[in-house]
Order: structure tokens, then sequence, then C-alpha cells
């Protein structure tokens, strides 16, 4: 495995202001949809759920849980070199995609607000979420003499068009993935105590029931929509989706081995429990899902991770832009090539499991 590289110091936009990291296939996007179809979207088959889920979120369990207690009142000068990047590092992308959530859940709120008000109400009630989860984040950075200026990046970012399907399947799944990526976390560090060395992490487990709540909703509003799930084509797309967020989370989870190396976690096998537990978790949603357990799935994705340090030296080096992108050619193809043979390995059918596993 070609190993990363030391990261240079952060740059500044302005005093303590950090430059959002450089847009890439693998950085939190921010999303935008069709609102006008999902305010049209007929969830009657799903109302007692949907009732049930938008009630668990007006109870607000966490409304005095993002406190910064006194551990927070400290220097933390010690914390440096590598660990102190890619702590930063993962503050960064997790700020930045807490803050997409929060801005498309805004939006579809502000919306739907007169054509759909249940669903408008469930969708500002995960944007204060999301907004609290951001600026916890953004706090935590600022302890680090950094932080991100979240206005300016809603003028500043591009906003990528997903239909609605995409985005009940891809928020799902990030919703579901987030709680597990936290929870696991919080487990690692309740059994090995010594290893969490700044007090942002013990904020976990709450947390996650945030991420947990907000993907039964999705879930719900997946099971609302036959064309969803009772098709060929949704078996298909449930496949993909499933694909591209469990390669993204390879890939970034092994570019930041060290920062889960500095909390005493394996970043191999804490990706490994992160996609099995997501993917069983989404047996519950979605029609079908991958079979983790195929001796081919993990090398095939971890490979794709080789791909991609491979790409980030070619970045890196000083030679002419057109060289690089030629050199990059055959390494986009044969992480192509890999995910698809990881897509057609035989899927596992989740209707017939459902009720089964959660
Ligand atoms: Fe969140
Ligand atoms: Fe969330």
């Amino acid at each position: 495995m070609v190993s990363i590289q030391s990261r240079p110091e952060p740059e500044l936009l302005r005093d303590g202001i950090k430059v959002p990291v450089k847009e890439t296939l693998l950085t939190p996007r921010f999303y935008t949809t069709d609102y006008d179809a999902v305010a049209k979207m007929d969830v009657s088959s799903q109302q007692a759920e949907l009732e049930a889920v938008v009630e668990e979120l007006r109870t607000d369990y966490n409304r005095y849980h993002y406190k910064r207690d006194d551990e927070f009142l400290q220097s933390w000068e010690h914390i440096d070199g590598e660990t102190r990047a890619t702590f930063i590092d993962f503050l960064e992308r997790s700020c930045t995609s807490e803050f997409s959530g929060f801005l498309l859940f805004k939006e579809l709120s502000r919306q739907l607000s007169d054509r759909s008000p249940l669903l408008a109400e469930a969708f500002n009630l995960m944007a204060r979420d999301e907004a609290r989860h951001a600026g916890f984040l953004n706090k935590a950075m600022k302890d680090f003499h950094l932080s991100l200026d979240l206005v300016n990046m809603t003028k500043k970012r591009s906003y990528t068009f997903f239909k609605p399907e995409w985005v009940i399947y891809s928020v799902y799944l990030s919703e579901k993935i987030g709680y597990w990526r936290y929870i696991l976390v919080h487990y690692h560090l309740q059994k090995h105590p010594e290893n969490q060395f700044y007090p942002l992490f013990k904020y976990f487990e709450s947390w996650c029931q945030d991420e947990n709540r907000h993907g039964d909703f999705f879930k719900v509003l997946l099971r609302s929509q036959p064309a969803l799930w009772g098709t060929w084509k949704a078996k298909l797309w449930a496949r993909f989706f499933l694909l591209t967020v469990f390669a993204t989370h390879t890939i970034t989870v092994f570019e930041r081995a060290d920062f889960y190396k500095s909390i005493g976690l394996d970043a191999r096998e804490y990706n490994k429990q992160v996609v099995i537990n997501t993917n069983n978790t989404a047996i519950s949603a979605f029609p079908a899902v991958l079979d983790t357990s195929h001796p081919e799935f993990f090398p095939r994705l971890e490979k794709c991770v080789d791909y991609n340090f491979k790409l980030m030296a070619i970045d890196n080096s000083d030679r002419p832009q057109w060289i690089k992108k030629l050199q990059k050619i055959p390494l986009f193809i044969a992480i192509f090539w890999q995910l698809l043979l990881v897509y057609l390995l035989k899927p596992i059918d989740a209707e017939s499991q459902r009720g089964k596993v959660r």
C-alpha cells in the first residue's frame, strides 16, 4: 500500500478561518433536489409510521446535550503533529457533511411548508439537529484555532442536483452509516477510555441517536414509495447507492488511518464493522443489499484504496497537468472495474429477509 504523505499546515482564508478542503468526488457535497416532486409525494401508506417518527423528532431528546462542559476549557496544544492534522481533517469533513444535511433539510422544510406540513415539520426538526451537530464540530475546530465560515460556504460551494429518489436512498444510508460510525467509536472508547484524547467523543452516544432517528424518517419515506423498493430497478439502485457509500467510506477511512490509530482503532477493522452493520440495517428499508460476507467483497474495495493512494501521489507530484491526467486514467478504470465486480456479486434479497434482521 502506498502511504499517505504528511499533511501541510492548514491553509487560512483569513485569521482563524480555514480554507475548506478542495471539492472532490470524496468530499461531502451540498445537494439540491426537485422540491415540487417531494411536495407531491403520497406518503399515506406510511402515515402512522410517519407520525410516530415525527413525534420522536419533536420530543427533542438531545435538547440539552450539545453543551460544552468544563473539560473543553483547556489548551489542546499537546495534540500535535499528524494526530492534530488528521483530527482537524476529521472535524472539518464531519462538520461539512452535517452542515450539508442542515442546508438540504432546511430548504426542503421551507419549500414544503404550505404543501406538505408534516414532512416540512420533520425536515425542520432534522435541520435543527444537523445545525447543532455542525455547530458543535465547528466549535471543536476553534479549540485548534480554526473554524469554517459556513455562511460563506453556502454561497461559494457548488450544489449537486439529486432526484428525490436518490436523495432518499443516499440520505437514508448516510444517516445510518453516520449512526454506526459514531456508535462504534463510542463502544470502542468505552472499552479503552485511555484513547479519548478530546472530549468530543463522549458526546457520540446520544448524538448518533439523532442520526438513527433521521435514518428512520427516511426509511418511512422510502417504504411509502413502492417504486423505491418494489421493482427490479429499485433493487439495482439500492445496490448502487450501497456500493457508492461503502466505497467512499472505505477510501476515506483508509486515507485517515492515522486518525483512527490515534484513538486506538484499526482502520481496516473499523471500516469493515461500519460497512457490515450499515448493510444489515439497510435490510429493513432497501429491497436488496450487498453480500458483505463474500470473500471478494472487502479485498476489492480495499484495492480501490490502493488505487486512490496512487491517484493522490500523482496529484502531489510536480509533473505537468496533462501528464497527471494521463497517468490517472488507468487508475480510474481500475477503480471502476473493481467496483463493477463488487456490484455484480450476487446480492441479498432484503424483501424476503425483512423482519429477520435489523
Ligand atoms: Fe448529524
Ligand atoms: Fe442526520
